[in-house]
């Protein structure tokens, strides 16, 4: 548990299309739903003694809002997968940049094995950290990273 109130809040950033997780291409994403993603998110940060906000949206402006939002409400830490944005948002990048707050991108499948455009990600350069292609796996790994680094 964080002796801190102000930093005993993580957060989970989703961005487009990932509401349809379990559907969309489960053989590149798998079957587990965006709900299920939040359990296990919640689950570890619960473990650790920090409680969760876990958000999605399609809208680059929400995302954007919410990283500042973050920051602001002295989160201990905020685990983002952009999504479509991570490789074509440079307004989302300098959002994550303009916040002091640790930032882990996390994508469900292995970018670097997929299409050339998925190699190049915009955000990544600002973040503590990425993890790809571990699945559900990545965010439980991610917010213990986040919550060890806050305790
Ligand atoms: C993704 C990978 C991105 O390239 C893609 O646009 C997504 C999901 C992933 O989690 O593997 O929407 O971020």
């Amino acid at each position: 548990m964080s002796d801190s109130p102000a930093r005993s809040t993580l957060w989970v950033l989703h961005g487009p299309n990932l509401d349809r997780l379990g559907r969309r291409e489960p053989e590149v994403y798998g079957t587990a739903t965006l709900a299920d993603v939040n359990a296990a998110c919640a689950a570890v940060a619960a473990e650790h003694g920090f409680d969760l906000v876990a958000r999605q949206s399609a809208h680059e402006g929400d995302l954007i809002a919410w990283v500042h939002e973050a920051g602001d409400t002295g989160a201990a830490g905020l685990t983002i997968n952009p999504a479509g944005y991570t490789h074509t948002s440079v307004a989302l990048r300098d959002a994550i940049a303009s916040v002091d707050l640790p930032v882990v991108e996390v994508h469900l499948s292995n970018v670097h094995a997929r299409e050339p455009f998925r190699h190049i990600s915009l955000t990544g350069a600002v973040c503590v950290g990425t993890i790809a292609g571990l699945g559900v796996e990545g965010y439980r790994a991610a917010l213990r990273f986040l919550a060890t680094r806050a305790g």
